[in-house]
């Protein structure tokens, strides 16, 4: 944050504890309850949304050095990215120019040159087609096939982006507006990849997001675990166009400290999430970060997947480092999936009863409803 809304901040949130307020949108919102479960609006989301604004597919640190590169199926497709010989990150489809099979079959690993196991046909880390066994067989091979299938990405704050048809990367400046520099101080560009896990639920992608996106539940869901260092109800939420940050609070944050000082560093007391619309979930926990990317499972709405990555400043030095970031993991995945997933399965379940037509989100959940507002408007659904 810069230090003007460092201030700001300050200011509000002290007013807020001070006062017993929460920070609060202007009314309730419904939404239909088919929105979580209809496969013709996934099918509209993945259409009017996913495929028109810019998502992350990668983080930087998956990809560190020249012909590095790791497949991804999460968007529906197979892709495959890599950090090429010139240093620029590309993403292909993962799909052979011969027959159509997967040219790349690892999660990831660096070399120079990927040969397609079905018949050999061999691309080096830009894409190009190096090699044809038999190569007399295929005469008239036009200029168009000797490249695997590229997609528009720029490589920006230490994240992969991969473009809309038309954009260019100063559109996605634009589009993240402030944001732009605020991600840019995180110096994720710099980071390592600690570790990266691969997670299937039974809930639709959205509901992943809904439960980063409102401290309402902290003090009942998470009463065992986080909720304890991190304030219920106070998640002061500014929009960035489609995109969103909101504070969470730590218990650690005095407010009468803070309004006595001129001015008080929030940052040690307060951890940041980032909505980078849509589906990627950005989160600045002071030591580390963690980036979450939620997906659709292909055409299912009752179903998401998703990939949860921690990002640390360098590689653990020593046992005690590394065991630092077991800590963070397990109690990352132990409340998320034990606590938020538990509750969001068994709310998927209630979405396909006739128990009600619409969910309700209050006006102490308004990022949550910024999320909604913009996921609306751009499906032109019927939320209200
Ligand atoms: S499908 Fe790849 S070489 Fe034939
Ligand atoms: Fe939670």
């Amino acid at each position: 944050m810069k230090q003007l809304e460092r201030e700001r901040f300050v200011a509000e949130v002290a007013v807020h504890l001070r006062d017993g307020v929460v920070p609060m949108a202007d009314s309730t919102m419904e939404n239909p309850v088919a929105l979580y479960t209809d496969a013709a609006h996934t099918a509209r989301e993945r259409a009017l949304v996913f495929d028109a604004q810019p998502m992350v597919i990668a983080v930087s640190a998956q990809v560190p050095n020249a012909g590095d590169f790791v497949t991804d199926e999460l968007t529906g497709e197979p892709l495959v990215i890599i950090r090429g010989e010139d240093l620029v990150v590309r993403a292909f489809y993962n799909v052979c120019r011969h027959r159509g099979t997967k040219v790349v079959c690892e999660a990831a690993g660096s070399r120079r040159r990927f040969a397609c196991p079905f018949h050999g046909w061999t691309y080096d880390t830009s894409g190009t087609l190096r090699a044809v066994p038999e190569s007399y067989a295929f005469p008239d091979l036009d200029e168009a096939r000797k490249h695997l299938t590229e997609l528009p990405v720029v490589e920006r704050h230490g994240l992969v982006w991969r473009l809309p048809s038309g954009w260019h990367e100063a559109d996605l400046i634009e589009s993240l507006g402030p944001l732009d520099s605020e991600l840019a101080a995180y110096r994720a560009d710099t980071y390592v990849l600690e570790r990266s896990e691969h997670i299937e639920q039974p809930f639709n992608w959205k509901f992943a997001i809904d439960g980063f996106l409102e401290t309402y539940h902290l003090r009942f869901l998470h009463s065992k675990t986080i909720g304890p260092f991190i304030r219920s109800n106070h998640g002061p939420t500014t929009t960035y166009g489609h995109n969103i940050r909101m504070m969470a609070v730590r218990s650690s944050y005095i407010p009468e400290v803070a309004e006595a000082a001129a001015f008080v560093d929030p940052m040690p007391h307060v951890a940041a999430v980032y909505i980078l619309f849509p589906n990627t979930v950005l989160l600045w926990q002071g030591d580390h970060l963690e980036v979450w990317r939620m997906y659709p499972d292909g055409a299912d709405p009752g179903r998401s997947i998703m990939t949860a990555s921690l990002l640390a400043p360098k590689a653990p030095d020593t046992d005690e480092e590394q065991r630092h970031w077991d800590r963070n993991w397990a109690v990352l995945m132990g409340t998320v999936l034990n606590e938020d997933f538990a509750v969001s399965r068994a709310a998927q379940a209630g979405f396909s009863s006739r128990a009600q037509t619409h969910v309700l989100y209050g006006r102490n959940e308004p990022a949550l409803q910024a999320f909604h507002r913009s996921m609306a408007s751009l499906c032109a659904s019927e939320a209200k």
